[in-house]
């Protein structure tokens, strides 16, 4: 039997690989112009890493990590995330000694066993950033416009930005009581993932996907009016900010995002032309994780966002992706004794800094030309044994149709010479 690769894992074929080229590209140059570097962490972490930075009662830590042990017996976790290996190399490399605020960036693969749908894989890729240093609003407006900056420049409208306060170590923990006292009162009404999180992580059973469970917690306190002054004076001078940038967004009081490292602000992006899995972005600020995972207290704030969903609402709104790239110069022999000459004349013109290609199936002219053709070639050179006594041959535009005698001895300088 044939083997299929691992449910929820996609491949990128060639026919596709310029669209996420394109995306990726957008997002470096997006990132670069807020001054934001890459960073590249492994793959796989320890993972006690992610257990501590997500929480050991989140549905990533508890159901959805590629765990194994190693051959050394040690406990390994294929990354479901970025932002926790993004600390953990911020402190072991003591990157906070280099600037006072480091803004970094990735793109690359995550990967979290879920029920795979549209829109949810198993092994999906993010691009995000986090800033690491600043306690201040201006950060988590800045993290917020980035992420909206890679939209725009993509020419995406169809999104919309909600964002809330899920408070500090100071504020949340009083919440967290009245509202599981609340909670507690309708308790059995709630479905059975809910009646579980009051006591684990009570503000998740107000994130609720379960229509009964959202009709019954409409009513209850949410954490907005519970945050501390220094929370809610963060979270006004963030909406402020946002404001200022000219980015509408909706404050939901529900928001608690999946993962229990967040402080303070809390944000996504969600899209109507995505089906139920419809977020676009997440983020937020994390002020206490770098202490969690055994660095000094330093605030950080940032988001990740999905590649294959935004490639879904781009090839659903029907964004112009400009094509593969095409060779340059297709060169063709006419007869045999032409062979050898076009092979080696193919690897100069490469060597020139040319994207050229020829025959490598030693087929028919015909076919060649129909191969060109497919290839989407921007010229063809037919070269035969005559062509190479005379050394000249003609040079056949694909796009205008025309010819043009060029000597063999520079073909280089011609297709410099043209427009294309
Ligand atoms: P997250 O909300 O878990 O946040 O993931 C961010 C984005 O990754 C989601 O909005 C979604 O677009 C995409 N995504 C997540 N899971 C899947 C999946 N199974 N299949 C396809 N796409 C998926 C984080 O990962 C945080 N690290 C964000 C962050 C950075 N917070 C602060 N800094």
């Amino acid at each position: 039997m044939a083997f299929r690769s691992i449910k929820g894992t996609k491949d990128v074929l060639p026919a596709d690989t310029h669209r996420w080229q394109h995306i990726e590209s957008v997002v470096r140059s997006v990132f670069q112009r807020f001054n934001y570097k890459e960073i590249r962490t492994p793959l796989f972490e320890q993972t006690a890493l992610f257990s501590r930075s997500i929480g050991e009662l989140t549905d990533i830590v508890g159901k959805e990590m590629y765990t194994f042990e190693d051959r050394s017996g040690d406990r390994i976790t294929l990354r479901p995330e970025g932002t926790a290996s993004v600390i953990r190399a911020f402190i072991q490399n003591n990157l906070a000694e280099q600037l006072p605020l480091t803004k970094v960036y990735y793109i690359g693969p995550m990967f979290r066993q879920e029920r795979p749908q549209a829109g949810r894989l198993r092994q999906f890729h993010q691009f995000g950033a986090e800033a690491i240093g600043s306690p201040c609003a201006e950060v988590d407006a800045e993290v917020i416009a980035m992420a909206i900056e890679v939209y725009r420049t993509l020419g995406l409208r169809q999104y919309s930005l909600k964002i809330n306060s899920v408070g500090c170590e100071k504020c949340r923990p009083l919440y967290k009581v009245k509202l599981q006292e609340e909670l507690r009162k309708i308790a059995p009404q709630l479905s059975a993932d809910s009646q579980r999180r009051i006591d684990e992580n009570p503000m998740r059973v107000l994130d609720s996907k379960d229509e009964q469970d959202q009709k019954l917690t409409a009513d209850m306190p949410l954490i907005n009016q519970f945050l501390c002054e220094e929370c809610s004076l963060h979270f006004s001078d963030v909406q402020r900010m946002l404001e200022s940038f000219g980015i509408t967004y909706t404050v939901n009081g529900r928001l608690v995002r999946g993962l229990d490292y967040y402080t303070k602000t809390a944000f996504e992006l969600t899209s109507t032309e995505l089906g139920s899995q419809d977020a676009l972005a997440g983020g937020g600020r994390y002020d206490l994780l770098a202490k969690e995972l055994g660095g000094k207290q330093t605030p950080g704030v940032g988001f990740a966002a999905g590649i294959e969903r935004l490639l879904m609402v781009l090839e659903k709104t029907g964004y112009p992706f400009a094509d593969s790239d095409h060779p340059q110069v297709f060169i063709a022999a006419a007869d045999d004794p032409a062979r050898a000459w076009t092979i080696a004349e193919t690897m100069r013109l490469r060597g020139a800094g040319i994207a050229a290609e020829t025959d490598l199936l030693r087929r028919s002219l015909k076919a060649q030309m129909r191969e060109a053709d497919r290839q989407r070639a921007l010229h063809v050179l037919v070269v035969g044994e005559r062509e190479l006594v005379e050394g000249k041959a003609a040079l056949k535009s694909m796009q205008d149709g025309t010819s043009r005698m060029i000597p063999l001895d520079a073909i280089a300088l011609a297709l410099t010479d043209t427009s294309t």
